[in-house]
């Protein structure tokens, strides 16, 4: 394995933690937060926190890794043509975040040469580390994951997801579609941690009509190491513009994907 890879890999579990705890304490303090919305998306929302970690981790890689590039969800993009290049969600699951719910998270992937080779998802109320480098498997703390086996809806849950992005008649079809062929799902907020969740085996699919890089790119490679399937999410620059995630056991990846042609 690629030395510079495993260098990042090493640095960055220690990172995401650090930063988990920062997120940690704004959580246990929400009420002090100033929430703003952000201009053009409903329910769309940001504040100190998602800001303050993302300038803790932009500012701890410029200091260790200061040749890579960069693109975080609340600073942008910045040196994309450099060989590694960091994709950073400061905190995936702002609603939730800051309405005192469960289901958020810190995402952080690399890239090498335009290729994920590390996905890192941190969630600091359940001191859940979930991480893999491209090759090696991927593990939630020390336990390896193994997404599902299912070979039909009917087996388990699937997670949907939705935002304001995408017009909501677009995704009615989705959910009458899974609920017809004997499905159930679940809507967390946070994309990073269902895909997760996927990759543990513990939701048997994920689909979302679309979203953007920094909320998918590890949990998709952690979904990959652990045996399941998903879409090429980078075709057609969605490192920039973000695409459909469509992420499960590989024996309803087909299944989904029918259900995905409703949205097009
Ligand atoms: C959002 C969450 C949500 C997904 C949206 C994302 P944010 O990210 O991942 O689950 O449905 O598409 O924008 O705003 O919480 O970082
Ligand atoms: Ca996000
Ligand atoms: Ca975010």
């Amino acid at each position: 394995m690629n030395s510079h890879i495993q260098q990042r890999y090493v640095f960055a579990k220690d990172l995401i933690k650090n930063v988990g705890e920062i997120a940690l304490s704004f959580y246990l303090n929400r009420d002090k937060l100033n929430i703003q919305h952000k201009k053009g998306e409903a329910q769309d929302l940001v504040s100190i926190a998602d800001q303050n970690v993302e300038k803790e981790i932009k500012t701890a890689l410029k200091a260790h890794f200061p040749d890579d590039g960069f693109l975080g969800e609340e600073s942008g993009a910045d040196g994309l043509d450099k060989d590694f290049c960091w994709v950073v969600d400061p905190i995936d699951g702002t609603s939730p975040f800051l309405y005192g719910l469960q289901a958020w998270c810190i995402s952080i992937a690399v890239l090498y040469k335009q290729e994920i080779v590390i996905g890192l998802i941190y969630d600091p109320l359940h001191k859940e580390l979930f991480h893999t480098i491209k090759g090696e498997g991927a593990f939630v703390n020390k336990a390896p994951l193994s997404a599902s086996k299912a070979t039909s809806l009917q087996e388990g849950l699937v997670g949907l997801g939705m935002s304001h992005r995408v017009p909501p008649s677009t995704f009615v079809p989705v959910i009458d579609q899974v609920l017809k062929e004997g499905g159930m799902f679940v809507r967390n907020g946070s994309g990073a941690l269902t895909l997760a969740y996927v990759a543990a085996g513990r939701l048997i699919g994920y689909f979302e009509p679309h979203i953007n890089a920094w909320d998918c790119l590890a949990g998709i490679l952690l979904v990959q190491e652990a045996g399941g399937q998903t879409n090429d999410f980078l075709a057609n620059d969605g490192l920039l513009k973000g695409n459909y995630i469509l992420a499960s056991s590989q024996g309803i990846f087909n299944q989904l994907e029918a259900i995905r042609s409703l949205t097009l």
